[in-house]
């Protein structure tokens, strides 16, 4: 067994509550059988996200203290311009306090009703913010990422032909932008390749439509392109970076994933114009462009962060002990989504509980049985999150995937944390005809994964 040994050594502990399973029968009945109700400190192995949940090195905390408080001109925010602008090269840099802001910013300013965003699957805070904006929002991502069992080693690809289509079907004029999501997250963590990208470019060009990256986690896809694509294993990951977003006209990007920070994003664009109107809106909602809803220490925090994601140790440690966990749960026959991600690990609820329709959420119900039987917080990725009303017709409808996402957050957990979560989910298989699907007693009407209630079903 390969051990992905850490590139770090721990210099400040948080202690974790155990808690006993009557404990956690109790708190999750509390919160309707849903794990973002959950107090964290009832939890022993938080993946719900790898999201903000990063450890800080030694050298950002020492630059939370170098924080520039001003309201305008923080030394902090240049710094940030600098490094941001060294990695992603986009000319105009404005700071968000997270990605979510970013997109809100992005798409209110360019869209107009009836518009289309194609991307290759956009994350749900990306859908919901084109499609509160009233625009549409195009899946095109390959058709292999939607089967968990094909080992393709660039499976958050765009599908050439189904762009082309949506921009002959729609018209270039109602296509502000493309989005490719680095690497893809609702498709299973999965990288884009440079010859992906360049091949989008190349097609937007004809149309004179602009490509946008939604960067959140772009080292862990560069790493996956220096590991897999052809003529690139002797370059940097910041050169490997570059050319990426070299094929770019902008970018938004949480830099709570790969920023190695607990709070903070931004948008980087070159197009003048709409760089002012943006920063309009930014100091409407966010603040002024030198701070953007961020403190200037938390600036200082991401170009740290920012620098240490490109380290190659560290991407190593990092993509590693994610394939560590997923090669112990396979080790035990577990379905999960293949290839193997870059932040998390995908686990087939359809199945792994094959005796629970979808209409009973399957994915959410192997999340309950996580916290119940070892305090772990996963994510369903599957029905709850992604299922709709449609309509037309008022029924509902559902996504392929039916995914449970155990999202590792960076340097936070050791091999033996992994050996738990694996040994946990490995005893929920043996035993699974005993998990019992569930029904919605209460759903908000947009990005109703977040609030909903459920009930188990007997
Ligand atoms: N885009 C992608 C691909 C994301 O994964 C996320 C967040 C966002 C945008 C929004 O960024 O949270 O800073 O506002 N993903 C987190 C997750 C929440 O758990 O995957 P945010």
């Amino acid at each position: 067994m390969f051990f992905p040994s850490e590139p770090f050594r721990i210099k400040v502990v948080e202690p974790l509550r155990r808690t006993t399973r009557e404990e956690r029968e109790e708190l999750i009945r509390k919160a309707g059988f849903n794990v973002f109700n959950l107090p964290a400190e009832a939890i022993y192995v938080d993946l719900l996200t790898d999201s903000g949940t990063s450890a800080m090195s030694d050298n950002q905390w020492a630059g939370l203290m170098l924080g520039d408080e001003s309201y305008a001109g923080s030394r902090n925010y240049y710094h940030f311009e600098e490094t941001v602008r060294d990695i992603f090269g986009f000319k105009h840099i404005i700071p968000t306090h997270q990605g979510r802001v970013a997109e809100n910013l992005l798409f209110s300013t360019i869209l107009k009703e009836g518009m289309v965003i194609p991307n290759n699957i956009h994350f749900d805070t990306t859908r919901a913010n084109v499609e509160y904006n009233g625009g549409k929002a195009l899946d095109l991502v390959i058709d292999e990422a939607y089967d968990p069992h094909i080992d393709h080693p660039f499976k958050g690809n765009i599908d050439l032909e189904k762009l082309e289509r949506a921009v002959e079907e729609y018209g270039p004029e109602r296509i502000p932008l493309v989005l490719l999501t680095i690497t893809n997250n609702s498709g299973g963590g999965q990288p884009v390749s440079l010859e992906n990208i360049r091949q989008t470019r190349q097609l937007l060009n004809k149309y004179g439509i602009p490509l946008f990256f939604d960067a959140c986690r772009f080292a862990e896809n560069c790493y996956f392109i220096k590991e897999r694509e052809q003529g690139y294993q002797n370059k940097p990951i910041k050169e490997i970076a570059r050319e990426i977003f070299s094929h770019g006209d902008g970018c938004t990007m949480s830099a709570k994933k790969d920023g190695l920070v607990n709070i903070g994003g931004f948008i980087g664009i070159n197009n003048d114009e709409l760089a002012a109107q943006i920063t309009n809106r930014l100091i409407l909602i966010e603040g002024f462009p030198t701070y953007g809803g961020l403190a200037g220490r938390d600036l200082e925090a991401i170009s740290r962060g920012l620098q240490e994601v490109l380290n190659e140790d560290y991407l190593n440690y990092r993509i590693s002990q994610v394939r560590h966990l997923g090669q112990m749960l396979e080790e035990n026959q577990v379905p999960i989504l293949k290839p193997i991600g870059g932040h998390a690990i995908y686990l087939n609820a359809r199945e792994f509980l094959a005796h629970i329709p979808q209409h009973q959420y399957p994915a959410q119900a192997l999340t309950v049985a996580l916290y119940r039987e070892a305090g772990i917080r996963a994510v369903e990725i599957g029905g709850l999150m992604f299922g709709h009303k449609d309509p037309q017709t008022g029924k509902e409808v559902y996504p392929e995937l039916e995914m449970v996402r155990l999202a590792i957050p960076r340097r936070v957990y050791t091999t033996q944390h992994m050996v738990y979560v694996a040994e946990a989910i490995s005893n929920i298989y043996r035993n699974r005809e005993q998990v019992k699907g569930f029904k919605i007693t209460y759903e908000a009407p947009v990005l109703r994964h977040f609030t909903v209630r459920l009930e188990e079903i007997d």
